[in-house]
């Protein structure tokens, strides 16, 4: 039995709480890709040992009601929704024997759900936007099994005991759509415990996102008071068990931060009073807690990790702006926060430091603050000493790649005594990219720098300024590009339960998610592209994932939203006529962001885009009544539009994006289909290969152009490097992804100040291309959680000469390495066990490649089978 790190995770996620179980899974290949899983063993037991499930496959493999539904020896085991108890630790235990007889074992602790009946809500005074502590003792009477703290807050709180901070995590309880849900984590306390029966804890509240500022003009948007709850279990190791929670017999005191918001930062005082506390423990002067009669109902398990520091990054360098103030560089446009070391800085003299953070230094060099708009992201440590060891904001974050550094009186400013950590919700990476471009590589690295800096805790449009929302559009558009770079099945499960819980009652879908506009501005709600999340992300994350689960939990808000578009509009056919976003910030016309695509008709390709999706999902769901429902508003959709846009095969609407749109996403006869591809690339050609399109067209644009005999055309639009194009703003020295294509001109000017943001990951879009026609990885039309892997790089139309890279699915890992020496092709592909898959040459030669596979002359390509479980290796010629 070997003990083996087999990246077990249980309902999607590494640490989860559970209320049921859906399903554990790994990844077979930490075994290695030469190895195959013959057979294996679930177990789940308690916290003394003793099993309360176990299951074994193949024989077990059948589906019960309780137990497990399906198997995949290889990766996983589904449960029809196993209940389990709240209140517990458990185990899950998988064992795996591989062909070769070895047997491998991994084990993954986790927690099922709270049972809060007996806690209260408790808050402290009110004191503005400063936090508030809270504390009270528990003892352990006898020698402890296991603790566990269950805990949750309207606004943000970081739990202690004593000095320590129980977990890494920040930002909990994360952003959900509060009225309907607020996810609780759960913390192990039985070492603290185990070391010292007696412990205070204590914890830290702040406003966040419950009561702080929320869009442009707003806060307060949930609650005006901040409060938390804790239900705590200890079990002990005879066998009996004891629980506290929150009561009036907590203690209460205003804290050392004054002010804390999520967009303009913190301002700690450290001469506070209570700025001691965690490491003295001294509550004299603290009075009860007063207990708030709020729901508890909300209470729910997280859904996703909360978010972490995954990355700390040291100043690239420190120069002295003209008003004599430092500015740290930091090398990257990043989301987080700087850790100021001042014990190094400062010696026994109170200092009042102040950090502005920004992202892009301006024209003259110095940081550029405008683009925050009324965001202040600034942290200020008042009567900071060398005692005070390090700070860091404990209850905001910033978009930033320069801090200005101001102190209150003269001060050698050490660059070593500060780094930036990265903050975002943790995420596994799935997908790698490298060639021999440095450019293109640098655009890949912007792309995952977008994704990290805009997955805090929900998929946001920025991390900047007075915004910082779950845009739906934006989610939409970068959905299949963050699946490839990250596992994200549990964070956009997460987001959309909030977008069904948010959906308008007519099915309309808010313009943000958690919805925090609707209500303000209801006339931004169901924009074409930004509603259309509600179908497009569920499906995309089936396609991914391949579980059907997510289909079935977001049908009726799916379908809601389609039955939106069709009653709203003139006929079922036509689309939604409200208000739309547009091609939002396409360059085809001069002065305005909605781009020169008519709304009316982005809303009828949208509307039968998603009409057809929701088809193939009743199918796959079993609703046929639906489906036949569904294929005739398709057929309805492609002859409004065939009426009111073509002429003879040509569209009555010139804008590249029009085109796009109509090979993406509606029926044409093969005739129409050549006619508007060769419009489009010639509207590409014509533009000496430079793109003008939005957040609508663009994530589509190389796509059509490839699948429609236009691959050169589209690697010419990657590959641009003037304005506007994607290696533009990389040739500008970008580290992120730009809102607009020109956030910075060729002249040094920037884009106004409202709306100008430098992290801004829908553009990043591109990088789903990149995967799937660069290096080659994706799937055949018909399959879902890359069951049937179909690799076919663009090796000769792409220009590179050497590529590689991954995507580990949930079936394991597939891998493509390609190097083209002036013709001559060498590649190496890996696909996982229980996959088929199929390899395609593309402009081969006849005869330059001896294996497997057929010849197809008319297209000049290979067509060869994968295996799964399989590396193969195929060198041949181009044309
Ligand atoms: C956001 C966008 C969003 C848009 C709606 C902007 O302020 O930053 O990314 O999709 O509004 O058009």
């Amino acid at each position: 039995m070997n003990d083996w790190a087999l990246g077990i995770q249980i309902n999607w996620q590494a640490r989860p709480v559970v209320r049921e179980l859906e399903r554990i899974s790994w990844q077979p290949d930490q075994l290695g890709a030469a190895l195959t899983v013959a057979a294996g063993t679930l177990t789940i037991e308690d916290e003394l040992g003793h099993a309360l499930f176990t299951t074994a496959w193949p024989q077990d493999s059948a589906a019960t009601t309780a137990g497990p539904a399906a198997a995949s020896p290889n990766a996983w085991t589904d449960f029809t929704g196993l209940a389990l108890p709240s209140d517990r630790r458990l185990t899950a235990t998988v064992t795996l024997t591989t062909t070769d007889g070895q047997t491998y074992r991994d084990r993954a602790p986790f927690f099922t759900a709270a049972d809060f009946s007996a806690a209260q809500w408790v808050t402290g005074a009110p004191d503005g936007d400063a936090e508030v502590l809270l504390s009270a003792a528990v003892t352990a009477t006898k020698p402890v099994a296991s603790v566990t703290l269950y805990a949750s807050a309207r606004g943000l709180y970081e739990l202690y005991a004593g000095a320590t901070k129980v977990s890494a995590d920040l930002l909990t309880p994360g952003w959900t759509s509060y009225d309907h849900t607020i996810q609780y984590q759960a913390y192990d306390l039985t070492a603290l415990f185990g070391a010292a029966p007696h412990q205070l804890l204590s914890v830290r509240l702040a406003p966040g996102w419950y009561r702080g500022r929320l869009t442009w003009d707003r806060k307060r948007m949930y609650g005006d008071r901040t409060a938390f709850i804790a239900h705590g279990v200890i079990r002990y190791v005879d066998g009996s068990v004891a629980r506290f929670d929150t009561a009036e017999d907590w203690l209460t005191a205003p804290g050392p931060i004054r002010a804390s918001d999520l967009y303009d930062g913190e301002q700690v005082d450290l001469s506070h009073a209570q700025a001691a506390f965690l490491k003295t423990g001294d509550r004299a002067g603290w009075r009860a807690a007063t207990v708030l009669e709020l729901a508890k109902t909300v209470l729910t398990p997280q859904q996703d990790a909360p978010c972490q520091v995954t990355q700390r990054l040291a100043p690239v360098s420190a120069t002295t702006d003209a008003a004599g103030r430092v500015v740290l560089d930091f090398g990257q446009n990043l989301v987080g926060r700087v850790r100021v070391d001042l014990a190094r800085l400062l010696g026994g003299q109170p200092v009042t430091l102040t950090l502005h953070h920004s992202e892009v230094l301006d024209a003259l060099g110095t940081p550029y603050f405008g683009n925050l708009r009324t965001a202040a992201q600034t942290v200020t440590i008042h009567n900071a000493t060398a005692a005070a060891g390090t700070y860091a904001a404990h209850f905001s974050f910033q978009g930033f790649r320069y801090v200005e550094v101001v102190a209150d009186r003269p001060l050698a400013i050490d660059p070593a005594a500060f780094v930036a950590e990265v903050i975002h919700t943790p995420m596994t990476r799935t997908g790698t990219f490298t060639c021999d471009d440095p450019l293109l590589n640098r655009l890949y690295a912007n792309i995952l720098w977008g994704q990290r800096g805009n997955f805090v805790d929900v998929p946001t449009d920025c991390p900047q300024r007075d915004e910082r929302l779950g845009w739906t559009g934006d989610t939409q558009v970068f959905i299949s590009t963050g699946l490839y770079n990250y596992d994200g099945y549990a964070f956009y499960r997460k987001w959309l339960q909030d977008l069904s819980h948010d959906q308008l009652p007519d099915g309309g879908v808010p313009a943000v998610i958690p919805d925090v506009v609707s209500r303000l501005a209801p006339e931004t709600s169901s924009s074409a592209a930004w509603g259309d999340a509600a179908v497009i992300c569920p499906w995309t994350l089936y396609q991914f994932y391949g579980d059907l689960r997510i289909l079935r939990e977001q049908y009726a808000s799916m379908k809601a939203w389609v039955a939106f578009n069709s009653a709203a509009g003139k006929t079922p056919y036509s689309g939604n006529p409200g208000f739309h976003y547009g091609d939002w910030l396409a360059l085809d016309v001069d002065g305005s962001c909605f781009g020169a695509t008519p709304h009316d008709y982005i809303a009828c390709c949208f509307h039968r885009y998603t009409a057809e999706l929701l088809r193939r999902t009743a199918l796959l769901l079993g609703e046929t009544a639906d489906a036949a429902a569904y294929a005739a508003l398709v057929a309805g959709c492609d002859d409004f539009f065939a009426a009111t846009y073509l002429k003879d095969d040509d569209l009555s609407v010139a804008t590249q994006t029009a085109q796009v749109l109509a090979l993406k996403m509606m029926g044409l006869t093969p005739a129409q289909r050549a006619a508007i591809a060769a419009r489009l690339n010639q509207l590409v050609v014509n533009n000496n290969t430079h793109l003008n399109t939005g957040f609508v067209g663009t994530p589509y644009l190389l796509e059509v152009l490839t699948a429609n005999g236009y691959a050169a055309t589209a690697v010419g639009l990657l590959m641009q490097k003037t304005f506007p194009s994607w290696l533009y703003a990389v040739t500008k020295g970008a580290t992120t992804i730009w809102e607009h294509w020109d956030g910075l001109r060729l002249d040094g000017t920037m884009w106004a100040d409202s709306m100008n943001s430098f992290n801004h990951y829908a553009f990043g879009a591109v990088g789903n291309w990149i995967y799937r026609y660069v290096l080659g990885i994706d799937q055949a039309p018909t399959s879902a959680g890359f069951e049937d892997v179909v690799i076919a790089p663009l090796i000769k139309a792409s220009k590179r000469r050497h590529v590689s890279g991954s995507y580990q699915s949930v079936r394991g890992n597939i891998a493509v390495a390609w190097a083209n020496q002036d013709g001559r092709v060498q590649i190496r592909v890996h696909v996982p066990a229980e996959t088929s898959g199929t390899l395609i040459l593309q402009d081969a030669v006849a005869g330059s490649y001896v294996g497997p596979g057929t010849y197809e002359p008319e297209a000049t390509r290979y067509r060869i089978p994968l295996h799964g479980g399989s590396t193969l290796t195929a060198s041949y010629r181009l044309v």
